[in-house]
């Protein structure tokens, strides 16, 4: 059986990982790797794949930036060929990003059949593009995965048929349990025992000037009680610059390769984030979590793990940011099926096929 696995964007590769490493335990199946180039900077993407040992990708397209349309559209006209030169049987797609829904969209077309790893996921806010990539996405595949019960549960209320969907857990949480031990090795020289750590790369949050300026005061204020470190993603990083805020007081760093961010994540004080991702690595690390968002299509890191939405004006990140200093951190566990084999049931239910 030839699977074919589609990856674009930095968080599909902790999610590529596992379950390419858990098909490979099985030789009925063969594997190839398609990397679109949605992502193309280095610590955005190549320290990614040396980190998390995932192979070197059979093709990049090499599409890069541009406008959803554009970006979309290129990532299509570049995949087609591919499938139908490469005839595979099944083609994975992972998480949420353009790269997704393009690759699933060919597919469908093309009558090839498509599983969706992380299916279900909703945020019910159609204005994160995200969140248009998911429906597309989960109404398009043949096969769903799913990381927790809501899941299971939006994709019924979307009409899917139940035989299609599969509750494996997170696979995302796979790749953090593997490398934790790796992580817990990495000295952190120069930080204080007590920081916190930021990331914040959502349009919603940087692409307008006036969030984005009130989401950077409220962390100089924080950083006047405790230290910010801020690894900065591209997208903001030129947000900061059109706009011309002067952010120098915060400790902002380059994007920074899986394990050393894992590191950072583990020992911070509290973590606050507008990332889907991280949202689930705090909850399984149960470091407190204020997320920059009024919604979130992971709540079950609201309900059961340690994340807090503090939407996007500074108030409730104060609120919520003296309680964690305070030492009033919410109790939390680890959703089930969070507990680094979800690769594992991936591979032994496509073995069943
Ligand atoms: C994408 C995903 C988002 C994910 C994020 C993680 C979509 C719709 N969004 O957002 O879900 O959380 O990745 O990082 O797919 N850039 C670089 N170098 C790179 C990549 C991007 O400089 O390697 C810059 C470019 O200026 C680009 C901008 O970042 O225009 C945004 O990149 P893009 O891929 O469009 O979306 P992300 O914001 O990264």
């Amino acid at each position: 059986m030839h699977i074919l696995h589609v990856v674009g964007a930095r968080p599909n590769l902790m999610k590529v990982a596992p379950v390419m490493s858990a098909l490979k335990q099985y030789s009925r199946f063969r594997q190839t790797l398609i990397h679109t180039g949605q992502h193309y900077d280095t610590n955005m993407s190549d320290v990614f794949f040396q980190q998390l040992e995932i192979p070197v990708p059979d093709m990049n397209l090499g599409v890069g930036s541009g406008s959803h349309a554009r970006q979309t559209a290129e990532i299509m006209t570049r995949f087609e060929p591919i499938i139908l030169e490469r005839k595979p049987d099944l083609v994975l797609v992972y998480g949420d990003v353009n790269s997704t829904v393009a690759a699933a969209l060919v597919c469908a077309k093309l009558l090839v059949r498509v599983g969706h790893v992380e299916a279900g996921l909703r945020s019910f806010d159609r204005a994160m593009p995200e969140e248009i990539n998911r429906l597309v996405t989960d109404q398009l595949a043949d096969l769903l995965f799913t990381p927790s019960e809501d899941g299971d549960r939006n994709l019924a209320r979307e009409g899917i048929a139940a035989n299609k969907v599969h509750l494996v857990g997170n696979v995302m949480i796979d790749s953090l349990v593997r490398l934790l031990p790796a992580a817990m090795k990495q000295r952190l020289n120069g930080l204080p025992d007590r920081y916190v750590l930021v990331t914040l790369h959502r349009p919603a949050n940087v692409d307008d000037d006036h969030n984005l300026k009130i989401l950077l005061q409220s962390l100089l204020e924080v950083n006047s009680q405790l230290k910010v470190v801020f690894p900065v993603h591209p997208r903001t990083r030129q947000r900061i610059a059109d706009f011309e805020f002067d952010a120098s007081q915060l400790d902002l760093r380059e994007p920074l390769p899986y394990i050393e961010f894992l590191a950072l994540q583990r020992r911070a004080t509290a973590v606050i984030t507008d990332s889907g991702g991280i949202q689930e690595e705090t909850t399984y690390l149960k470091v407190p979590c204020l997320t920059l968002r009024n919604n979130t299509e992971r709540p079950v890191t609201v309900t059961m793990g340690t994340n807090v939405l503090v939407g996007q004006n500074g108030a409730g990140l104060r609120t919520e940011l003296a309680k964690v200093l305070a030492g009033k951190q919410k109790s939390s566990a680890v959703p089930p099926l969070w507990d680094g084999h979800a690769g594992d049931r991936i591979a032994e239910f496509l073995d069943k096929l």
